[in-house]
């Protein structure tokens, strides 16, 4: 896609001759592949991209995803792809490029691997480390990124409305996020953007708690932090719920971590550093009788992974910017009895942001 590929080489200074992008095997692919070659599917590995200055880009693939390559790049005059064998994409590489001199990597997410393939192709080449520039290039959304979040985190927001509609005694962890992963399919999704949070009575404590066999009990908090991949991109949501009677100190937690949540919206907009939307959140929880509860940075940067290569935290001074897609995920967290975190994905827009994600974030309290 020449005006990304263009974006990416506005980040550099001084500019390489080339920048490529190099798959590994599955999970060690580098997104940047898929963001500059705008396929939405198949797998790609040990495919690689090399993009120009110019906004040309040459793609070249494997056999196994071929045809699924070449229909992209009809829709795209500035894509080229070329279908090589998995152990000849070096070399071939190395003859469309010739003696290149200035090369630039991504180098946080290029294996070792790859790196002495490319340094055997490349004997004499001058490697630069491109992982900033992409960072910042990626951080921003163009259109079509937006709208795909948007459609992302819409399957995510229908099954968040869904899930007091699931819950019953007995049910387990790992069952509940097997029907939330399930309904997302359902809904469009091509998989879960990461591995389903679903946490029962004190595991909800624990912000990244993976799901067991715990069944749910009358009296249990519930914290679901779930995603959908949409075309490649991806949404995270997180909402809480009450099982059973109800309880007085959980319903007070979650109208402060919603105050919070509220507050922390309130500072977004575009130069405001972003710490200033952390520290937001951070206030309201900590004038509240839960002081100190809040153990994690309140947002990240969403796209085409779930952790987008940029977070903020109380010391982030990076300023938003417009077009940036953002996590708003205030929680509190009470060792032994449970935790309630609220979270929603919004784009930063020229006079504040909007939402993403649509479900409701009000105390839900389901009968037991
Ligand atoms: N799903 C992990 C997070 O919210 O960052
Ligand atoms: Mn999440
Ligand atoms: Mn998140």
């Amino acid at each position: 896609m020449k005006p990304r590929v263009q974006k990416l080489f506005q980040q550099l200074d001084p500019k390489p001759e080339a920048i490529v992008l190099a798959n590994a095997i599955d999970p060690h692919l580098d997104q940047t592949f898929f963001y500059v070659f705008d396929v939405p599917a198949g797998l790609f590995e040990g495919s690689i991209a090399i993009a120009h200055p110019d906004g040309e880009l040459d793609v070249f693939s494997s056999p196994l995803e071929a045809e699924t390559a070449q229909i992209a790049a009809k829709k795209d005059p500035h894509v080229k792809v070329h279908v090589v064998a998995r152990d000849e994409t070096a070399g071939a590489a190395r003859r469309l490029l010739g003696p290149a001199t200035s090369i630039g990597l991504n180098f946080r997410e290029l294996t070792h691997e790859w790196f002495v393939k490319l340094d055997e192709q490349f004997p004499g080449a001058k490697w630069s480390d491109c992982s900033n520039g992409i960072r910042r290039a990626r951080v921003t959304k163009d259109a079509n990124e937006i709208e795909l979040l948007r459609r992302s985190a819409e399957i995510g927001s229908k099954v968040g409305r869904e899930i007091p509609g699931v819950l019953k005694a007995g049910i387990s962890e790992l069952e509940l996020a097997a029907e939330m992963e399930h309904r997302m399919g359902r809904y469009g999704a091509s998989g879960r953007s990461f591995a389903t949070i679903v946490a029962f009575g004190p595991h909800s404590a624990e912000p990244h708690y993976a799901p067991a066999d715990t069944k749910l009990k009358a009296g249990d908090s519930i914290v679901c932090d779930f995603g959908a991949y949409y075309h490649r991109y991806a949404s995270d949501i997180t909402r809480s719920y009450h099982f059973g009677r109800r309880d007085e100190e959980m319903k007070k937690v979650h109208e402060t971590v919603l105050n919070a949540q509220e507050a922390a919206l309130a500072a977004v907009r575009p130069g405001v550093p972003s710490k200033e939307v952390h520290l937001a959140a951070a206030r309201v929880i900590d004038a509240s009788p839960w002081k100190g509860r809040l153990t994690h940075g309140v947002g990240h940067s969403i796209g085409l992974v779930v952790h987008d290569g940029w977070a903020y935290g109380a010391t982030v001074e990076d300023p938003l910017e417009v077009g940036m897609a953002i996590t708003v995920e205030p929680g509190i967290y009470l060792p032994g009895h449970g935790g309630v975190r609220i979270e929603d994905d919004i784009v930063v827009t020229k006079n504040g942001y909007e939402f993403l994600t649509t479900t409701p974030r009000e105390y839900v309290e389901v009968l037991a």
